[in-house]
C-alpha cells in the first residue's frame, strides 16, 4: 500500500517585511500554506521551512518569495460599513467594482450594507443578494440584515440566515429602510439575539424633517439625539448597539459615558468625518486644486461638521472601536443633479489617509501611531464581528495581508480608481503610504496597479458563535 501524499498546497514566504500589530512593530518572515499563516518568525531560513513541512505534512513543491524589504505588512483590513450598491444599482458599483477598490486599498474583508433594491430584509433578498456577491467579490465579505418596522421575527430567527449584524436605519437615507417609531425600534431591540450585533444608523427623523423644512441639513443635535436613544434602547434591553459613523462631539461624548458605565454600546467613525470638514472643505476660497468638486459632492448622511466636532473625534479616538469607510459611491451626474444623493465613496483611500496622520512628523501623529490602524481597522472590527481567523498576522489565521510602501508619497485623484463612479471627495490630497500587495486567504489579489484577484473568489464570512 502506498502513503497517501500530502494534499498540495501553495507555500508563500514573505521575507523582510515589518509586521504591524496592535501593540507595535516587528521584523518578521511570514509563511503561507494555501489559504492561511502557518508560522511568523523573525527570520525563516531553508532548514526551519524544511522542519515546517514535515511537521505540517506538506508536500516538497517549489515555494514562492516576496520580498517585502522596507514594506510594512498589516493584517488585511476589515471595513465594517459599505454599500456594495448590488442588486439595483449596478450604474454606480456592483460586487466586482466595490471589491476590486476594497483590495486596491488593502481592504481585505467588507461588510455590506442592505439598502439595496430590492432592499435585504427577509430570507429571500438576502439570498439573492448573497448570490451576486458570491458570484463576484473578490475579497471576502458579509452582509447585514436591514430592520423594517415589522421583520422582528424575520431577524430574530434562529439558526439565523448568516447576516453579520442587523442594521437599523433609525433616520432615513439612501433607500427606503426605516425604522423611526419607538415601537419597532423597540421590539428589535428587545428580540434580536444579543450575541449579534444590531448597528444603528442615528439621526433623529423628526428632527432631520423639522430642519429639512427649515433649509438646514440634518444638524449635530439630529445625530446626538438618535445615538442617545440608541444607547438608551441597548443600556434598557441589555443587548449590545453599535453606532455607525459618529461625527459630533456630543455623539463621542455619549459613547464614552455609556462605556464608562458597562453598557455595550460600540462605534466607528468613517474618513471623511475624520479628514474632512465644512468649515475648510466648503470654503469658497479653498484652493482650486482642492475643490475639484461640487459642495454637493461632499453631501452625505450624516453630514461633514464644523472642525471643533472634526477635532472631538480625534482627540477621543480612545473610545472609537472602528474607523469604516459608509463607502456610498454615487456617479457624479448623480451628485450634480437637482436632487443630489448622499454618500460618498472611501475603499480606496482609507489607509492612505490613516498611514499619513500616522507617518507625517506633526501633532496629528501622537493621535494616530501604526498600531492604532491596526487596532481600529484590523484586530477591533474582527473581534467586534467575531470574524475567527481575521484581523491578526500569527499562525492559524487567514493569510489576508496588505503590504505598504510607507515612503511613496503620491496624490489622490492621480492614479484611476476602481470604484465604478470614477471620484473621490478626497482628490487632490497629498498622501504618504501606497498599498503594493493585497493577498487574500494567501491569493494575491492585488499587486501594485492591477487587481489579480477573479470574481467570485471572495468568500462569505459569518460571524462565530
Ligand atoms: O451618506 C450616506 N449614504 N449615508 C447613508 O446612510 C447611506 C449612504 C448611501 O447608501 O448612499
Ligand atoms: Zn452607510
Amino acid at each position: 500500500m502506498t502513503e497517501p501524499r500530502p494534499v498540495s498546497q501553495n507555500i508563500l514566504v514573505i521575507r523582510n517585511g515589518t509586521l504591524v500589530g496592535e501593540n507595535g512593530l516587528r521584523q518578521s518572515d511570514i509563511v503561507v500554506a494555501g489559504e492561511r499563516i502557518l508560522a511568523v518568525a523573525h527570520s525563516i531560513r531553508a532548514d526551519d521551512l524544511a522542519a515546517l513541512r514535515v511537521r505540517h505534512d506538506l508536500p516538497d513543491e517549489p515555494y514562492s518569495i516576496v520580498d517585502a524589504a522596507g514594506l510594512l505588512i498589516f493584517p488585511g483590513l476589515i471595513d465594517v460599513h459599505i454599500h456594495a450598491r448590488e442588486p439595483g444599482g449596478e450604474h454606480k458599483e456592483d460586487w466586482y467594482s466595490a471589491t476590486c477598490a476594497a483590495v486596491a486599498g488593502g481592504v481585505t474583508t467588507v461588510l455590506a450594507m442592505p439598502n439595496t433594491s430590492p432592499p435585504v430584509i427577509d430570507a429571500p433578498s438576502f439570498a439573492y443578494a448573497l448570490d451576486r456577491a458570491q458570484r463576484k467579490a473578490v475579497c471576502d465579505f458579509g452582509l447585514y440584515l436591514g430592520a423594517t418596522n415589522t421583520n422582528q421575527s424575520v431577524a430574530e430567527q434562529t439558526p439565523h440566515l448568516g447576516e453579520c449584524g442587523l442594521k437599523m436605519y433609525m433616520g432615513s437615507s439612501t433607500g427606503d429602510l426605516l425604522v423611526n417609531e419607538f415601537a419597532p425600534q423597540y421590539e428589535h431591540f428587545a428580540r434580536y439575539p444579543a450575541e449579534r450585533l444590531i448597528a444603528v444608523h442615528a439621526e433623529h427623523e423628526p428632527a432631520v424633517q423639522y430642519f429639512a423644512s427649515r433649509g438646514a441639513r440634518r444638524p449635530p443635535i439630529c445625530a446626538d439625539l438618535e445615538t442617545a436613544r440608541a444607547i438608551t434602547l441597548a443600556e434598557y434591553c441589555r443587548r449590545p448597539v453599535h453606532i455607525c459613523h459618529l461625527s459630533t462631539r456630543r455623539e463621542i461624548e455619549l459613547v464614552r459615558d455609556a462605556k464608562s458605565r458597562g453598557v455595550p454600546v460600540t462605534c466607528e467613525v468613517t474618513p471623511h468625518h475624520l479628514f474632512l470638514n465644512l468649515d475648510y472643505e466648503l470654503r469658497a476660497d479653498l484652493p482650486k486644486e482642492l475643490r475639484l468638486h461640487q459642495p454637493t459632492c461632499y453631501a452625505m448622511n450624516p453630514p461633514l461638521r464644523e472642525v471643533s466636532h472634526m477635532q472631538a473625534l480625534w482627540e477621543n479616538l480612545d473610545v472609537v472601536d472602528c474607523v469604516a469607510t459608509d463607502h456610498a459611491p454615487h456617479t457624479l451626474q448623480e451628485k450634480h443633479s437637482a436632487r443630489p444623493p448622499s454618500g460618498v465613496p472611501g475603499l480606496e483611500t482609507m489607509l492612505p489617509l490613516l498611514l499619513t496622520s500616522a507617518l507625517e512628523e506633526t501633532a496629528r501623529s501622537e493621535r494616530l501611531t501604526l498600531s492604532d490602524i491596526v487596532r481600529l481597522c484590523c484586530a477591533g472590527p474582527a473581534r467586534l464581528f467575531r470574524l475567527a481567523g481575521k484581523g491578526t498576522i500569527a499562525p492559524g489565521f487567514d493569510a489576508d495581508l496588505t503590504l505598504v510602501d510607507p515612503n511613496s508619497e503620491w496624490t489622490i485623484g492621480d492614479k484611476p480608481l476602481f470604484t465604478k463612479c470614477g471620484w473621490t471627495p478626497f482628490a487632490g490630497r497629498r498622501v504618504r503610504g501606497a498599498v503594493r500587495q493585497t493577498f487574500v486567504r494567501g491569493r494575491l489579489a492585488f499587486d501594485r496597479h492591477t487587481v489579480l484577484a477573479l470574481a467570485g473568489s471572495g468568500r462569505h464570512v459569518i460571524p462565530s458563535t
